[in-house]
């Protein structure tokens, strides 16, 4: 059923009464959460992907985001009833689907530059399949003014934009919470190409988001919510660390100074850390940065420099925790627990441990790795060998909060380490139990 020109009321009515069919592009982390709650609500939901297994275990009523609380659940119940179901062929989709909601990857380097081929792919099947009144709807993120630039690719199917409706309404979640995000954690943010489309696509997300919908003048400002929702983090993640250090210079533990100042209801001080990594808080700022012509937003640029400097003195404090154990850096056996860039996510785009790994076999260190989520060849592609005990280390260096390095054991660490020396870079231990056991405990800022 067409959606373009129904009230609010009446687009949640049909939704929920199984009268609109959505196709939903990429079964990923984000999609398929997405597609399962879409039907949950009741509407007929087609999940498209390029990857057959994907679709086949889909189709089975199997879930494959394993992370993701619920969703196996959700995924058996709507296969079963037939509210899901998942092709590889989207063009098909396309001219079944009443609304296609695009959420592919949308690649970037790490300063931020596009590879769209994704997008562009689903963008040219979906203007094969367009008719009349269809929505097209993206949520992946985009820098603003992309939605936009689709346009020409949707008006090859010979409607014009008006004729078909266009949105922005990014995905504010991240995996492990995407089903709790989804359907309520925050209002959806959402831009239209005009006023019914609009008026539509705020009933497609009440029906689903108990937080409601904010709409947008543009899609271009839908776009650009959520980008500046990642600077704001970048930004203040480095005021963070930025303070962190003067308060290692000074003698300060940072955190007790913004524990405190915190209390405050205008003072919002973030988490210190080893760095910042993922596809999103340190990419997005490169997209306003990469997009700023007459601006130069050197607040930004600086905090991007202030962050990727974070490995670096991570190190540093490894060199001093040793030096102060009478140990050089060279020739120590330094094991770093965690090789994704947070706790919980098998996800490497600009992991701390990385550059930590790199610089500290620089200066001689022989480097070890250990990560729940990993194997011995994600270790090696690191750089650093497998290690699943303490025996014979000198230094841990702590660069994700996995779950189980917060429930470390530190008296069998305190047994089977040769020298007691723990850089705490997400701080994730508690420094007196640490300090109790006979361990150097060093975290940034506190450098013990
Ligand atoms: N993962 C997160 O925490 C998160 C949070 C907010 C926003 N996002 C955004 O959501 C979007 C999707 O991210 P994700 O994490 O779900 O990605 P993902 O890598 O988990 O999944 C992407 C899926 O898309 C499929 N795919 C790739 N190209 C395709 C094509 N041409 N046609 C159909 N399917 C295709 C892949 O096979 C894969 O199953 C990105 O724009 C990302 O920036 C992600």
């Amino acid at each position: 059923m067409k959606l373009i020109g129904l009230n609010r009321e009446e687009v949640k009515n049909a939704l929920k009464t199984g009268r609109v069919t959505i196709a939903v592009y990429g079964m990923g982390k984000m999609g398929l959460p997405l597609a399962a709650v879409f039907a949950d609500h009741g509407a007929k939901v087609i999940g498209v992907d390029i990857n057959e297994r994907v679709v086949e275990n889909i189709n089975r009523g199997e879930n494959h985001i394993k992370e993701e609380p619920g969703l196996d659940e959700l995924v058996r119940r709507n296969v079963e009833v037939g509210r899901l179901r998942a092709t590889t062929d989207g063009i098909r989709a396309a001219k079944e689907a009443d609304v296609m909601v695009i959420l592919v990857p949308t690649l970037t380097d790490e300063r931020g530059n596009l590879k769209l081929g994704p997008v562009y792919d689903v963008a040219e099947k979906i203007s094969k399949g367009l008719e009349r009144g269809d929505i097209i709807i993206t949520e992946a993120t985009m820098p603003p003014g992309t939605t936009e630039s689709l346009i020409p690719i949707f008006e090859k199917s010979g409607l014009k934009v008006g004729e078909f409706g266009l949105a922005h309404a990014p995905e504010r979640t991240m995996t492990g919470t995407a089903i709790r995000d989804i359907t309520g954690q925050y209002p959806k943010i959402v831009g239209a190409s005009d006023e019914k489309t609009l008026e539509a696509v705020i009933g497609i997300y009440e029906t689903i988001n108990g937080k409601g919908v904010i709409p947008m003048s543009s899609i271009k400002a839908a776009e650009a919510v959520k980008v500046f929702e990642g600077v704001y983090r970048d930004v203040n993640i480095a005021l963070a660390n930025e303070l962190a250090l003067w308060c290692e210079e000074h003698g300060l533990d940072a955190l007790e100074v913004f524990q405190a100042a915190n209390t405050q209801p205008y003072c919002h001080l973030h988490m210190p850390g080893a760095g910042v990594g993922g596809h999103c808080i340190p990419v997005y700022p490169w997209f306003v940065i990469n997009l700023a012509k007459k601006t130069n937003p050197r607040l930004i640029k600086t905090a991007r420099e202030i962050n990727d400097s974070m490995p670096h003195h991570v190190v540093e404090l490894t060199v001093k925790g040793l030096n102060d154990a009478g140990r050089p850096l060279k020739g120590s056996n330094v094991l770093v627990l965690g090789l994704t860039f947070r706790g919980g996510v098998r996800e490497f785009m600009k992991a701390a441990a990385k550059p930590i790994i790199e610089e500290l076999k620089e200066w001689g260190a022989n480097v070890y790795a250990y990560d729940p989520l990993c194997t011995r060849e994600d270790a090696e592609r690191f750089g650093a060998g497998w290690k699943e005990d303490f025996r014979g280390i000198d230094a841990i260096v702590i660069t994700a909060d996995h779950r189980e390095f917060k429930e470390l054991n530190l008296e069998r660490l305190a047994g089977e380490m040769r020298t007691k020396v723990i850089v705490d870079g997400r701080n994730v231990l508690d420094p007196e139990k640490a300090r109790k056991y006979g361990f150097r405990y060093l975290k940034v800022g506190n450098a013990g």
